[in-house]
């Protein structure tokens, strides 16, 4: 059993750590919106307007800052007017990425909001440049967010909304370098342009437009965004910028895009390739941030990392097109380490969208297709745990020793991770022990201020394997932490293998 020392200064807030790195994202893809956030008005499942009230209440728990919708690879497809007026009037289309199913269009923008809305979450809509038109983007902001009586404003309030909402982000297409349309670099940046020339402020709050960044570390990609951001200026910089966002994705996958390894199933060598492919979250944000700064020095561009998270191969059973996978330990402890990586980079990162929040990939609530139950994942258990990071002021954290590491694919990886933040008198401090087998302690070396209280909250399983069932909702679940003891220098915790806990400080 290792020990290390984290020296933690309590008086030292560094950068905040925006919300909305805590976002979401659902699209139309498998079970996420139909099933998951949507039953429709005649389900026996308790609704409001068709979306799941379970759902809602366990999601409002983790205070979703933003959710993203209506993809992904589907947003390039989809034509925001089939999915506004009455439900039965509403064309239906092909949804050829995800299992080439019928979409019925059930579930569009005044659902979508009315959801944010239950939700609490400010909506982040994601535009069509793949297969729309600009006019046709132009046209769903004006219809979301104007208030006079202007066509589209008239159209919205024929369909029942009187007010505009307000949508303070918008995405100029999704993966552009792929599903969004196969397009190059220097294509896309043209076409970036022109479509952000046309979503246009109508309501008071400005739109926060996000353009679809790079593929994993295509740096390139970003350059070329970033340089054409570069040419514009004028007295009203805000005004002359092409986006205020810039996404990028990067998945944590296993082996290779056709077997991405099982989500249940799996070794304690593959764990570690789990882990080490997680914290090259960390190589990327650097990388990107590095061109961005060169042309951003001020960093007032932020890098958005509109998906990530785990994703595996799809329980047997189930279309392949849906993406449905479970989510064990191993999946906590992937989200754990990202959000330390976004801490670290709060300067850089506005927002990121964890892929996805209902039955998709690393998704936070499971529900039974047949009896419509549901199951809260250890995602969502860390998801939980760390809202008290949101719009926190970051707290410097390091370790006195070299961490522990273990050697993966010819690279050191480090087996601990840890981030610490502080807000409205109190301090939360994160700690990750990524080692399979072995338990750690940390000594927090806490300095600066003084605390008079502390609560420590563990979530661990027998084995990282462990997942969470209607049969078993509870297996991962998190747990009032007994380990933890005063020292000399603050606080003692233990941590046991494969664990996450967090400690939080009420400072005097
Ligand atoms: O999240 C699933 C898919 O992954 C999204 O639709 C797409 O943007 C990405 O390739």
């Amino acid at each position: 059993m290792s020990q290390l020392t984290a020296v933690i200064d309590l008086d030292l807030p560094g950068a905040r750590i925006s919300r909305h790195v805590y976002g979401h994202f659902a699209e139309h893809l498998g079970r996420c919106i139909y099933g998951g956030f949507y039953v429709g008005e005649d389900s026996e499942i308790p609704n409001e307007g068709g979306i799941r009230l379970d759902v809602v209440e366990a999601l409002r728990a983790l205070r979703i800052p933003n959710l993203r919708w209506p993809g992904g690879c589907f947003a390039d497809d989809y034509h925001w007017r089939d999915g506004v007026g009455p439900r039965e009037e509403r064309p239906r289309m092909v949804n050829s990425h995800w299992g080439d199913v019928v979409e019925d269009n059930a579930f569009g923008t005044h659902e979508f909001l009315h959801l944010c809305e239950l939700l609490g979450a400010e909506p982040y809509i994601n535009g069509n440049v793949g297969s729309g038109t600009v006019r046709e983007m132009s046209e769903w902001v004006e219809y979301l967010t104007r208030g006079d009586d202007s066509p589209m404003a008239a159209l919205r309030r024929e369909h029942g909304r009187d007010e505009p909402w307000t949508v303070p982000f918008f995405g100029i297409g999704n993966e552009a370098w792929g599903c969004g349309g196969n397009m190059t670099a220097g294509q896309y940046t043209h076409l970036a342009r022109q479509y952000s020339t046309y979503i246009r402020n109508h309501g008071e709050t400005p739109v926060y437009k996000i353009a679809a960044g790079a593929n994993v570390d295509d740096y390139g990609w970003t350059e070329s965004l970033m340089q054409a951001q570069s040419g514009l200026g004028g007295a009203d910089k805000r005004a002359h910028q092409l986006f205020q966002g810039l996404s990028l994705h990067y998945y944590t996958i296993n082996g290779s895009w056709q077997d991405k390894g099982d989500a249940t199933v799996f070794g304690e060598d593959d764990y570690y390739v789990t882990v080490k492919r997680a914290q090259r979250m960390g190589e990327l944000l650097r990388g990107h941030s590095a061109v961005m700064d060169a042309y951003d020095p001020e960093r007032t561009v932020g890098l958005i990392v509109d998906e990530w998270g785990t994703w595996w191969n799809v329980e047997p059973g189930t279309n392949p097109g849906f993406l449905y996978q479970q989510n064990a330990m191993r999946d906590a402890l992937v989200a754990s380490v990202h959000f330390d990586l976004f801490h670290e980079h709060a300067e850089r990162i506005h927002m990121a969208n964890i892929a996805q929040t209902v039955n998709v990939l690393q998704a936070m609530i499971l529900t039974d297709p047949d009896s419509g139950a549901l199951v809260l994942t250890p995602s969502y258990h860390v998801f939980a745990m760390n809202t008290g990071h949101h719009d926190a002021a970051r707290l410097p954290l390091a370790f006195k020793e070299a961490l522990p590491t273990r050697s993966v694919e010819g690279a050191e990886v480090p087996l601990v991770s840890a981030s610490a933040s502080t807000k409205d008198g109190a301090a939360l401090i994160s700690l990750s022990n990524l080692d399979a087998a072995s338990a750690t302690t940390i000594v927090l070396d806490l300095r600066g201020r003084a605390f008079t209280g502390v609560e420590a909250t563990l979530l661990t399983a027998d084995t990282l394997q462990t997942h969470n069932t209607p049969e078993r909702p509870d297996a991962v679940a998190p747990v009032t932490h007994t380990g933890v003891r005063e020292h000399e220098r603050g606080l003692e915790v233990e941590l046991p293998p494969h664990s996450y806990v967090t400690v939080s400080l009420q400072l005097a």
